[in-house]
């Protein structure tokens, strides 16, 4: 479809595009940048222009290399009890701050932190066996203050998440298995943003609004 291509052609360039998922999970539009393209100019737009969470979802591949299981699996503790309302389970692995960084918060720490998980999500892809766990270690430290989600095995075949359709749009125009996600809230209500007011938003801003079933339909 037409709202496939545009957010197709705005990821290949670097661009940001709006994904709402469905009606029926989150209801939510995120803002979702290809991570290796998210400067400090892009963060700001995120928590300025989105003010959700920033994290960056990246494929299971990636993730084992990286040592980093889902965070539900990682803690024990009571209050771990992985069952969100809109779905069978969260994405959420560790936090993260490329070591570079002071406090890991400011815009310029986070697209630091961003770009290099995109960077080292490449490499790993490449060579998933030879990137090991102490290889990413060398460069992020954990806990930080970018979220790393873990995309399901098999992708939207298996979950169809804000973190699934970031990865299939990454995966579509060959960039690096990293997207970054954002959820869109609604500044007078602090609900999440409806729809049409993010598409209404994100064509004021000539940024590419897409349905989640639209992706779906066309990269799965
Ligand atoms: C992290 C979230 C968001 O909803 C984000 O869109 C990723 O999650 P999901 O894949 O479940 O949509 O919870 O801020
Ligand atoms: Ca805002
Ligand atoms: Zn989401």
């Amino acid at each position: 479809t037409a709202s496939v291509d545009r957010a197709l052609s705005a990821f290949r360039a670097g661009d940001p595009v709006c994904v709402h998922d469905f009606a029926d999970r989150e209801g939510e539009t995120d803002i979702v940048y290809p991570a290796g393209a998210v400067d400090a100019a892009a963060v700001a737009h995120m928590r300025n222009d989105a003010g959700g969470l920033i994290c960056v979802a990246v494929d299971d591949t990636v993730a084992d290399a990286f040592g980093l299981p889902f965070l539900a699996d990682a803690l024990d503790h009571p209050a771990v009890n992985d069952d969100p309302a809109y779905d069978d389970r969260s994405s959420f692995s560790l936090p993260v701050n490329h070591r570079e960084t002071f406090t890991g918060i400011t815009d310029a720490d986070r697209a630091l932190t961003i770009t290099e998980i995109a960077n080292a999500a490449a490499a790993a892809a490449n060579d998933p066996e030879g990137y090991t766990p102490d290889d990413f270690a060398a460069s992020f430290r954990a806990p930080g203050h970018v979220h790393v989600l873990r995309g399901a095995v098999a992708g939207l075949d298996d979950r169809v998440g804000h973190t699934e359709l970031g990865l299939a749009l990454a995966a579509a125009v060959d960039a690096a298995p990293a997207a970054v996600v954002c959820e869109m809230l609604d500044d007078e209500t602090g609900d999440a943003l409806t729809p049409e007011d993010a598409a209404a938003y994100a064509k004021r801003r000539g940024i590419p609004y897409v349905e989640g079933a639209a992706l779906v339909d066309a990269l799965r």
